[in-house]
């Protein structure tokens, strides 16, 4: 039997190896939009400089400009030296610079479309794409039903018994359970579900798989991870930026459309999830997905759900606009850009440990958290000053920016009699490895390529989200508009009352 490691070229420790993607091709529709600028081809171009493309890769841009395949070639030139994560090469350039094509045209034009299936098939021909090509779209959801439809008609959506085509869809899957059942109906009568990429880039996040090697990898958390030990949980992702210049997506979105349903409930379900039998993508997928039938919301939802919409003022020394003096969005809009509600994991390992997400805009930091916090002590053997600074233990995974790992507990002062205070022990990646971590788009872009579906959510976790979410979004739709908080704060003044309602408090990460 020949084993991989005897072929002289393929040295074992190379972990790269294996995820070579095979011969294949991308390409993009939403070419000139800020996704594709700032995230897609700057990913591309670090996949290329790590060697992880397969040599006639090849990446064909689809858009109404006029322009000749060197004008495309100038905006993923000037986006991968302003926006990739690796140094920029000329011998990695050119070589990619090689494969690159346009096609101009709009959703409409079956010409742009045959044109576009020649320019796939060229390609093959030119540079030995194997027939195997990803249709990524990073276009609003309204254009998903014309584009899929074309990618039909021209044949570009067939795959033969030797190759494959993929599609690669961006959220919003939707805007409820009903639309997203459409929307999924709509890409399904075209692509069968595993040629159906959908994007939750938070799976991307090495810090996110890094979850699943804390529970499941240790012998340390799991036996104190559920209700026995567990008081609640809190899954924050908080952001310092305003909205400026996203109105055309964001109004009438909101923040828990735009984030909880997808990023956060995500996070809550590697969480809360059990043990999966194997990282295969179906055993890891179930296990979400029975997670995600597990969770409902927490009512009442006036006490248990909070949002806000940010006002102008100050932030960090400068003058910054609130939501309705922000370009485009309507002066009038009830659009939160703040969100936090109450769920529960209905299951004998989480039964009454309330999980408090919260997202927003122009809050005082950028930081993304999931902080497991643990109930007190029974009994302390102390006198009853000695802890009164002693807080609840908590295990922090530090999403980003800081990433890494914190666990908090009490400590004694040292010479005092027994006086006890919080500390932390940290686990930073900046400490503990050299490697710095790739972009979350870079991982799935990858995977697309190479047919790797586990860190993709299936149309069910889809719709379990929006079943979750979908109560809370009819009940502030009846509310009217959502109350002001002010730019650098942590939100309106319902979020912090809405834990202080069960003796909790949020984190001030
Ligand atoms: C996107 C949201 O999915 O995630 C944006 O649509 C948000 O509103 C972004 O800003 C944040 O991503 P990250 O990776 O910077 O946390």
């Amino acid at each position: 039997m020949t084993r991989a490691w005897s072929n002289p070229l393929r040295d074992p420790r190379d972990k790269r190896l294996p995820r070579i993607a095979g011969p294949s091709s991308l390409v993009i529709f939403g070419v000139t939009g800020d996704l594709a600028r700032k995230k897609l081809m700057p990913a591309i171009y670090d996949l290329a400089h790590r060697g992880l493309l397969p040599a006639g890769f090849s990446l064909v841009g689809f858009a109404r400009r006029d322009w000749e395949h060197q004008d495309f070639g100038e905006l993923v030139h000037d986006s991968v030296k302003e926006h990739a994560r690796t140094p920029f090469k000329e011998s990695v350039w050119n070589r990619l610079a090689e494969g690159i094509r346009f096609v101009q045209g709009t959703f409409d034009d079956d010409d742009a479309f045959d044109r576009l299936a020649q320019t796939v098939k060229d390609l093959d021909a030119e540079r030995g794409t194997g027939g195997n090509t990803a249709f990524y779209l990073s276009i609003p959801p309204s254009a998903f039903p014309v584009v899929t439809k074309q990618l039909a008609r021209s044949g570009l959506a067939d795959a033969s018994e030797e190759t494959w085509r993929r599609v690669v869809i961006e959220k919003p899957f939707g805007r409820d359970l009903k639309s997203a059942k459409e929307l999924n109906e709509i890409v399904n009568d075209v692509f069968p579900e595993e040629s159906v990429f959908r994007i939750d880039h938070y799976l991307g996040k090495e810090t996110v798989q890094n979850l699943l090697a804390l529970r499941f990898a240790n012998q340390l958390f799991e036996p104190i991870w559920n209700a026995n030990y567990v008081d609640h949980v809190q899954i924050t992702m908080a952001e310092d930026i305003g909205l400026g210049g996203r109105a055309g997506y964001y109004d009438g979105i909101g923040a828990a459309r735009d984030v909880i349903q997808n990023h956060l409930l995500q996070l809550l379900a590697l969480t809360a999830m059990e043990e999966p039998v194997s990282f295969a993508p179906r055993a890891l997928r179930s296990e979400k997905i029975k997670v995600l039938s597990a969770t409902k919301p927490l009512g009442p939802l006036d006490e248990t759900t909070a949002r806000g919409q940010y006002a102008g003022g100050w932030q960090g020394g400068m003058k910054v606009p609130g939501l309705l003096q922000e370009d485009g969005f309507s002066k009038d809009s009830t659009t939160e850009t703040y969100a936090a509600v109450t769920l529960e994991v209905q299951n004998r390992r989480w039964a009454g440990v309330p999980f408090y997400l919260r997202t927003g805009k122009r809050l005082g930091r950028r930081v993304t958290e999931i902080a497991v916090v643990f109930k007190r002590a029974p009994h302390l053997p102390f006198d009853s000053t000695s802890t009164e600074e002693l807080g609840q233990n908590a295990l922090v995974i530090r999403v980003q920016p800081d990433e890494g790992i914190t666990l908090r507990f009490g400590s004694k002062v040292p010479g005092t009699t027994m006086e006890v205070r919080d500390v932390t022990m940290d686990f930073g990646y900046g400490h503990a490895f050299t490697e710095s971590s790739p972009e979350a788009y870079e991982r799935l872009i990858l995977d697309v390529l190479l047919g790797e579906p586990s860190l993709f959510p299936v149309n069910e976790e889809v719709e379990l989200s929006w079943e979750i979410l979908d109560p809370i979004l009819d009940h502030w739709a009846k509310k009217g508009a959502p109350a002001a908080y002010p730019p650098g704060s942590w939100g309106p003044p319902s979020a912090d009352e809405m834990l202080e309602r069960t003796g909790r408090n949020w984190r001030r990460p």
